[in-house]
This record gives structure tokens, sequence and C-alpha cells, in this order.
């Protein structure tokens, strides 16, 4: 299989990209679980960026196929998943197998989702992280009945899809972003609240807006002191929910007052183990019930270029150019 192959980790990110090349890698044999899927398209993540740079928490044998998020049909199974054959499914694969920037890909039972006909293969591709990571999140801000919520990072898909969720909820979002243009993009859509971290009098009108929504959950995709910052803003008897670790800083910048006479908490997220401790039934609703927005249109993830794998070092660069211009997708 013709597949884009790390050597080695790199914590330089152009050194990283840079090292990528195409070559042939041959597949092991399926399991009883396994199912070999033709891929359509592979998306590129954070996560993905974070794990070529040897600073994510999935570290593999070296060489490796990066990609932990794809679509594709399957073309062989295993002796249990012979019935799958030639459906399509959307996948999230994290174990220390090659991954899914190839144009073969081995998933597994607890790996894939089968999906509907009327999927579009580009969506699917982007479908098995973030929507679910929206949800999930989601899920705590209603658990905890917040009339509004926080969230940094807010040019990026898991943000879209927040204030997608969040608005079938009626649920108000603050959108705190780092570029002028990404807020006027946001200010264009319709969205009311939004923040650019660098402006001079951004802590003091984040604080405002926070106690006037009442906006007592945040999602923190950043870390650094952007989380502080936002824990400290928060009114009375908040949670900051850590997702994401986007500036690569330690999280600073808590006022320990906050936390020890205010009832705030920060908790963290982490989509692996949502999904390992959710119920199937449960698990199944909520897939149909994604899959069914994204059919009729009411999820999208934006896709700012499709790539071939031979153009990888391109792609790569223009996603960390602009991430907020959307996902770029990598087909063979
Ligand atoms: N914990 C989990 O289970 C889980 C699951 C899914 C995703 N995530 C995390 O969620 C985060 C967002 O993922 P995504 O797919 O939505 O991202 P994305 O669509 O690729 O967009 C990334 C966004 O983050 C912004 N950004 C990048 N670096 C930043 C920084 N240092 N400070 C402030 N903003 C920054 C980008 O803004 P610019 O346009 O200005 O670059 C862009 O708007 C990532 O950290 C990802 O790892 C976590």
């Amino acid at each position: 299989m013709s597949s884009i192959v790390l050597p080695s980790y790199n914590k330089n990110i152009l050194r990283a990209i840079l090292s990528l090349k195409l070559a042939d890698r041959t597949l092991p044999e399926l399991g009883d679980d396994d199912v070999l899927i033709k891929t359509y398209a592979a998306s590129c993540n954070p996560s993905d960026i974070a794990f070529i740079q040897g600073g994510y928490n999935i570290v593999k044998k070296l060489p490796a196929v990066p990609g932990f998020e794809g679509s594709g049909t399957v073309v062989d199974a295993g002796k249990r998943m012979k019935n799958l054959i030639g459906k399509k499914v959307s996948c999230f694969i994290q174990d220390d197998i090659d991954g899914t920037w190839a144009d073969h890909f081995i998933g597994h039972r607890h790996n894939i989702l089968v999906l509907d006909e009327a999927m579009d293969m580009d969506q699917a591709a982007c479908f098995s992280v973030n929507p679910f990571t929206a949800y999930a999140l989601m899920q705590i801000a209603q658990l905890r009945e917040s009339q509004a919520i926080i969230q940094n990072a807010a040019g990026g898909q898991v943000a879209a899809f927040i204030r997608q969720i969040a608005k079938i909820n009626g649920i108000e979002v603050i959108n705190i972003v780092r570029k002028q243009n990404t807020a006027d993009i946001l200010l264009a859509e319709g969205f009311k609240h939004v923040f650019v971290e660098q402006d001079d009098d951004f802590q003091i009108q984040l604080r405002d807006m926070a106690h006037q929504l009442n906006a007592t959950t945040a999602f923190d995709a950043v870390g650094g002191p952007n989380s502080g910052i936002i824990f400290n803003a928060m009114p009375n008897d908040s949670e900051l929910v850590v997702y994401g670790g986007l500036s690569n800083k330690m999280i600073t910048e808590i006022d320990a007052m906050e936390i020890i006479f205010n009832d705030k908490i920060i908790s963290g997220f982490n989509l692996v183990d949502w999904k390992s401790e959710i119920e199937t039934d449960d698990f199944s609703i909520i897939l149909n019930e994604l899959q069914q927005m994204f059919i009729e249109g009411i999820l999208h993830t934006k896709i700012q270029g499709i790539v071939n794998f031979k153009d990888i070092v391109q792609g790569l660069k223009i996603y960390l150019g602009n991430m907020s211009n959307g996902k770029i997708l990598l087909k063979p």
C-alpha cells in the first residue's frame, strides 16, 4: 500500500513535515475483528500535528504512518466482520498500527463507524472525532444547566459544532479567537459574542460578558495563560473543561482565590475515555443523531482544500497557515 511515512519525531514542526515521505508498506494479516479499508479521504487534525512532533500522548513505533481519522470502504474483513464488506465507514484509530494517511488502512470493530449510504465521504473523513467531541462537551454544559458557555480556539471545527449544538439547545456562546480576521468572519456569520484575546480590554470585557450571561462552563483548547484568564473571568460555581493544548504551554494565571472561595473547578476531557464509558445503545443513538445532522447539512466540516498524498508538505503548510479556514483532506 502507498503511505505517508514518518521516519522520526521532530519538535520542529517544519522539519517534521519535511521529513514525511511517500513509501510502500505491507499491511499485517487481518484479525478476526479487523477490516481492511480502501481510503477515500484522511483528515488532518491538531492531534496529528502534535503526533508527528512527538508531543502527543500516542507514540508509535517508528517509522509509522500517521493519521488518526479517515473515511473509506471496507474491501476485506476478518472472520467476524465479513458482513461489513462493501460498507462505507468513518474511523478514529489510535492503536499502535499504521494510520489513515495511506491508500488502505486497517480498522477494528471498536474504532469504525458504519455509515449511512447518504453520508458524504469527504465529511465522513472528519466525522469520527470533532462532532462527537462537541456533542460530549455540550452534554457537560447541559448537565451543569449552564445558560451560556465560553470557548477559545473559536475559529476551529470543534468550536463550530459547539456553536451549532448550543444554538439548537438555546445556550449562548462566548467565542474567543486569536486573530482579528477570524473574529470578523464569526461576526459576519451573525455570532454576537466574539473576543480577540490580544485586545487591550479583553479580560475586563470577557469577565463582564461571562457574568452578564452567567457562563458557568468553558471549553479550553488552548492552555497557557489563556486558561487562567478564562477561569478567573467566570462567575461562581463554574467549570473550565480543558480538551486541547494548542498553545503548547503550561496552564498558568489561575487565581487560587477563585478555586478556594468561588467553587470553581478545572477538569479534562478526552474523547477516547468518553467513548469507552458510554453505553453502546446510547452511543448508537448519538451516532444516528449526528449522522442525520450531517446528511441534512445542519452540521458540516469546513474543508479548505483537498491534496493528493504526494503533496502532503504543501497541504500541511496550508492548514497550519490558517487553521480557521478549515481542514485539509488527504487523498490517495
Ligand atoms: N480532547 C479530545 O478528545 C479532543 C477531541 C477533538 C479535538 N480536540 C482538540 O480540540 C482542539 C481544536 O481542534 P479542531 O479540530 O477544532 O481544530 P481546527 O479546526 O484545526 O482549528 C484549530 C483552531 O485553533 C486555533 N489555534 C491554533 N493554535 C492556537 C493557539 N496557540 N492559540 C489560540 N488559538 C489557536 C486556530 O486558529 P488560527 O486560525 O488562528 O490558527 C483554529 O481556529 C485541538 O486542540 C484538538 O486537539 C480534543
